[in-house]
């Protein structure tokens, strides 16, 4: 029996860890299990995150093996190695497709009836491995994806605005990863396009301002990669967000990266695109207008996670 209360995290390095400790303050989950090949970590892990649990109403929080993932409801996978400071996201596929290989039949060996949420990256060719190493349906096997990059530009544009980040309606779509891009068209505050909305704050030099912000977003994780060795905040914040559509069956609209069945005239790869979440995982791909720039753009990131695709022996 699937206890939807209960989550695994694999992989207990900062982006596992930083992840538990963003669903421990949640309150969401009853048990959380924390699974790593250095076994020691993962207790580590959870004995400094227990040690909060009389001042956060949350779960129970232990390390385990893959026999715990069982009956777990949600598996939240970010085993893999890192970005290093000159790495491209991209740059990891090898050596986490070959990780993924190892790790995936061990949960679903286990458990078949979960949802599957990828972190580690690249996010978008792991989770296409992850769809076809699981067998699972495509609705039950997800990436984080965008949801990060999304949060980023909403967050520099309410800083250039000086409005709200819950005001903005904002996408990044594509590829997590440096072929990525901003649906402009369809960016709005409180449904007054972008434009428009620059323009009563004072702002008019839109096409400085647009590449400013796209690039800032873009290269954020090479800038804090530089910085500090590593992004895991961030996305663990995101991973949550994602993770409490999914508890709370909230049916929000998120750009996980899932798998295109024609959508936008794409198939057979995992990307981003604004998405419904909700219990059943990634449960619809929603079409929204792009122009014809934004449509090019698209294609050319799908063309590209395609190539690597083609050369995995999967
Ligand atoms: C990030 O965007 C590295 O994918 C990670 O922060």
């Amino acid at each position: 029996m699937i206890n939807n209360r209960k989550t695994a995290i694999i992989g207990c390095g900062f982006v596992g860890a930083s992840t538990a400790f963003s669903l421990m303050h949640q309150g969401l989950f009853s048990e959380l299990v924390l699974i790593d090949v250095n076994e020691e970590k993962a207790k580590g892990e959870a004995m400094d995150l227990s040690h909060g649990r009389p001042y956060v109403d949350t779960s129970k929080i232990y390390a385990g093996t893959y026999d715990d993932v069982a009956d777990c409801g949600l598996i939240i996978i970010t085993a893999g190695a890192n970005q290093k400071p000159d790495e491209t996201r991209l740059d990891l596929v090898h050596k986490n497709v070959s990780i993924f290989k190892s790790i995936i039949p061990e949960i679903t060996k286990r458990n078949s009836e979960g949802i599957l949420l990828v972190v580690a990256n690249p996010v978008d060719i792991l989770t296409y491995v992850t769809l076809k190493l699981s067998g699972f349906p495509k609705n039950r096997v997800f990436g984080s994806g965008t949801v990060l990059d999304s949060a980023r530009f909403q967050y520099l544009l309410s800083e250039h605005l000086e409005v709200d980040s819950g005001s903005i309606q904002a996408f990044i779509i594509g590829e997590h990863g440096d072929s990525e891009l901003a649906v402009w068209s369809d960016t709005n505050v409180s449904g007054i396009g972008i434009n428009e909305f620059c323009e009563m704050r004072g702002h008019f030099d839109h096409e400085k301002s647009m590449k400013r912000i796209f690039d800032d977003v873009r290269n954020s994780a090479y800038e804090i990669i530089e910085k500090k060795g590593a992004t895991y905040y961030g996305v663990a914040i995101a991973v949550s967000h994602i993770a409490e559509s999914i508890i709370r069956n909230k049916n929000s609209i998120l750009p996980v990266s899932s798998l295109l069945s024609g959508e936008y005239g794409l198939s057979d790869l995992c990307l981003s695109v604004p998405t419904i979440v909700n219990k059943n995982g990634a449960e619809q791909v929603i079409e929204i207008d792009l122009n014809s720039k934004e449509s090019n753009l698209l294609n050319k990131s799908a063309g590209q996670l395609k190539e690597i695709l083609s050369s995995l022996d999967l």
